[in-house]
């Protein structure tokens, strides 16, 4: 079984991904309802939740887990699999966690994550990409530092989107997520300063949702990296080097979806974006 881990709905855009592409795999989805968003949140708290939900995913069998969650990864994803993990039962029977960062880094620098020296022809790429996400993901500058890393001639701008994920949480109107979404999207035209926006990196895992919206406002030209097909991409060639973590393969594979928050309002705002048959249970039921 594979977890799915996200502060919220985010997540599921993940998820789809994933069960489309391993419709034979069993996924075990939690999201972090009681606290979301994470993406105002300090660091340390951010830190502490995501173990927690690693550890739920963990016990509830899931030997990998991916953290669908952009602002979890790049704030907490190195401490845990440096520091925590190593320090657990869970390392010696070969648990293992894995991000989203790396694998959009990946596609965005078309460079593998373990050669961060600038290779030929990337050394020469010129392209301005343009990242959106939570104040904590921009904050941590992992986008930028190691896209510069493999890239270094690129133009990363970053633009935080503070309220977007909470107000695609709460579902609000489309007409208030479109404002929000052409409000960071005019941030970036302004950091640009009329230069052309090559690429832009949907930094968030609840962005997908609103992805229509992005393509309204973006330039025509610009690309949207599709940050939930490059996720199942990787997780592709992980599981190929790594099958142990398929778990067992059944003829009618398992779906949980699980909350820490209220299963009907969950249920509720999954479907908003899911469409029906998304039903989530609290985690101690
Ligand atoms: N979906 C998450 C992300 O990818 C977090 C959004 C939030 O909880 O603020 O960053």
């Amino acid at each position: 079984m594979i977890g799915v881990f996200d502060s919220g709905l985010g997540g599921l855009t993940v998820l789809r991904a994933l069960t489309a592409r391993f419709p034979e795999l069993s996924f075990v989805y939690l999201g972090d309802h009681a606290h979301v968003p994470y993406g105002n949140r300090p660091s340390e708290e951010i830190i502490e939740l995501t173990r927690a939900s690693v550890e739920t995913l963990f016990r509830r069998g899931c030997k990998l887990v991916v953290l669908g969650c952009n602002t979890a990864t790049a704030v907490a994803a190195r401490r845990l699999q440096t520091t925590w993990l190593p320090e657990t039962p869970w390392k010696a029977e070969g648990y293992n966690i894995v991000g989203i960062v790396a694998p959009t880094v990946e596609a965005a620098t078309q460079t593998p994550w373990a050669v961060t020296t600038p290779q030929y022809p990337q050394k020469f790429l010129t392209d301005r990409i343009a990242v959106f996400g939570t104040t904590r993901t921009i904050a941590s500058n992992v986008y930028a530092e190691e896209i510069r890393k493999r890239c270094p001639k690129v133009t990363v701008i970053q633009q935080v989107c503070s309220e977007l994920a909470g107000a695609i949480e709460r579902g609000v109107a489309e007409p208030e997520l479109e404002r929000l979404v052409k409000e960071g999207i005019d941030g970036a035209m302004a950091q640009a300063n009329g230069e052309p926006l090559h690429r832009a990196i949907l930094g968030c895992t609840h962005f997908p949702l609103v992805e229509h919206l992005f393509r309204r406002h973006l330039p025509p030209a610009t690309r949207i990296l599709s940050q939930p097909e490059i996720v199942a991409d990787s997780l592709e060639d992980y599981l190929s080097r790594h099958p142990r973590f398929k778990g067992e393969i059944r003829p009618q594979p398992s779906l949980v979806l699980l909350t820490t928050g209220n299963p009907e309002e969950a249920s509720a705002g999954a479907r908003v974006f899911a469409g029906e048959g998304l039903r989530f249970q609290h985690l101690d039921t």
